[in-house]
């Protein structure tokens, strides 16, 4: 008999799924072992409006094909009135911020991370509850880009302690360390930054696939993550930032960012906790920490897990979107049991 581990209702706080073809194609690769997820507006264009999330989330809901999911909605930042807030405060879990250029699809995002110029919209989701998820990356050198970011983290989450703020996808330990200065900053790690470097992007021949934003960073700033992800830091949760891009957009001159790690990600984390012997605290990463944080309550979902050897698929594919998963053609340890 092999070796199982069950995991209760697994959380993904960051999420690609897109729109249309490639939509119909990722999501059921998510929803069909995650209860839910928080998925992230950067659609082109992004979501901003009432009617923009609540079309969008029965997109979701009808590519997930009657699996028992929760897409948690969030709405692209820009300036929001509180009537709007208000208004739209019920069929959200969050907003996202991203400075404007900085990642995919993020060009209408904000131009000025300046205290005062946010304040109107950050009171405002403030008093109404409504975190903050923030992608942390200044236009700097792209290795600090992240670390430049510190201070602006640091400035709002003074200017505003109500407001719970997320740093998404942290890659560095100059974030783990804020953590435990700021009570109410917050993080999301990734799957991939917990398991490569830059090294493993562009120290041998360049790994298109691995090229994500943040750039995965020194091996340092790796121990710093897996040491908050392995011992559960109550402020701290599972996001994948699986963020699908079609094959010739990766394996192309002008590589997108953004690294497709939805169908292997509950395997992999898994074979990572275990190699680290940390196995009891993955439900907390994977699920509990989210929870309390967002004080949500997920669909039921109980997934077991069996240590049998799995070959990761070449490629996902649908009549019209073809798109390429982290370990590609590799084997990893853990299997899903259906
Ligand atoms: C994401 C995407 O492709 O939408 N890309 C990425 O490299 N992570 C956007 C993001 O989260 O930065
Ligand atoms: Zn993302």
């Amino acid at each position: 008999m092999s070796k199982t581990f069950t995991i209760k209702n697994p959380l993904d706080m960051h999420l690609h799924l897109r729109d249309n073809d490639m939509l119909n194609l990722v999501a059921p690769l998510t929803s069909k072992t995650f209860s839910g997820a928080i998925i992230m507006p950067n659609l082109v264009p992004p979501v901003t409006t009432k009617e923009a999330v609540v079309a969008y989330k029965q997109r979701i809901l009808q590519a997930c094909k009657g699996d028992s999911f929760e897409p948690y909605m969030t709405l692209f930042f820009q300036n929001y009135t509180k009537e709007f807030l208000t208004d739209v405060k019920e069929d959200i879990l969050a907003i996202k911020l991203y400075p404007a250029g900085i990642t995919t699809n993020s060009e209408t995002g904000v131009s000025s991370m300046d205290v005062e110029t946010l304040r109107p919209t950050l009171e405002a989701m403030s008093e109404l509850g409504i975190p903050l998820c923030i992608h942390g990356e200044t236009n700097g050198f792209v290795m600090d880009r992240e670390a430049e970011f510190m201070p602006i983290y640091a400035s709002i989450a003074s200017a505003f302690p109500n407001l719970k703020i997320i740093m998404e996808h942290i890659t560095t330990k100059a974030a783990v360390d804020m953590l435990d200065i700021y009570p109410n900053l917050y993080a999301t790690i990734t799957l991939h930054h917990l398991l490569i470097t830059l090294d493993d992007v562009a120290g041998g021949m360049l790994k298109p696939h691995l090229f994500c934003k943040p750039i995965a960073k020194r091996d340092e700033d790796r121990a710093a993550l897996l040491n908050v992800a392995l011992g559960a830091h109550p402020k701290v949760c599972f996001g994948s930032d699986s963020a699908p891009h079609p094959k010739h957009k990766k394996e192309s001159c002008g590589c997108a960012a953004g690294v497709f790690t939805a169908p292997i990600a509950l395997q992999v984390l898994t074979e990572l906790f275990e190699k680290h012997n940390c196995l009891d605290n993955l439900q907390k990463f994977i699920s509990d920490n989210a929870v309390r944080i967002y004080g949500i309550n997920p669909p039921q979902k109980t997934i077991t897990l069996e240590k049998v050897d799995f070959k990761v698929p070449q490629n996902y594919q649908n009549e019209t979107e073809i798109v390429v998963p982290m370990y590609a053609d590799e084997v990893i340890k853990w299997s899903l049991v259906n």
